[in-house]
């Protein structure tokens, strides 16, 4: 990883916005890396803005990888205001906004940010913009912390996605 890379990923781990577990979320998605063990969750709620349900906040919980924690720093940051389907618009690469073009062997941290997006909002898209899907989807209110998910489990409970990344480059 280059030197200015480097420093931006610290920059955006000095001060992590959006750090820790958003009650009442509306929406919420785990998504985890075999093959670096890395996990991250994701809550979004919304609210309605000028007759659109955009995202009012989105807060995260990771382990570990400094890089996947500094885009989901940024990329909690870049999509609020947007509704479910301009933010799952954004490419891999705009997630990760000012870190810039990550290395290759990086770029699946991001996915990670990108992946927990998708599992948190895809249902939100597949309900539309209508507050009677939007209540259906709910996050539940009962969802363990990432943390919780290790220590606590229990049957049922929470639902992990792997990401099927590809080999690592
Ligand atoms: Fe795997 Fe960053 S090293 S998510």
């Amino acid at each position: 990883m280059n030197e200015d890379l480097q420093k931006r990923i610290q920059e955006a781990l000095a001060n992590p916005q959006n750090l820790g577990e958003l009650a009442n979320a509306d929406a919420v998605g785990t998504v985890g890396n075999a093959d670096c063990g890395e996990m991250l969750r994701l809550w979004v709620k919304f609210k309605q803005q000028d007759g659109r349900k955009v995202i009012d906040r989105a807060t995260f919980q990771s382990f570990g990888c400094e890089t996947a924690i500094a885009v989901a720093s940024l990329a909690t940051e870049l999509i609020r205001g947007k509704t479910a389907e301009e933010a799952l618009s954004l490419k891999t690469e705009e997630l990760a906004g000012e870190l810039g073009p990550l290395p290759p062997m990086k770029i699946h941290c991001a996915q990670l940010v990108e992946g927990a997006l998708r599992s948190a909002l895809s249902p939100q898209v597949a309900a539309g913009d209508k507050p009677a899907g939007f209540a259906a989807t709910a996050a539940d209110p009962a969802a363990p912390t990432l943390l919780d998910s290790f220590s606590k489990p229990k049957a049922g409970g929470v639902k992990i996605t792997f990401l099927d990344l590809g080999p690592e480059k």
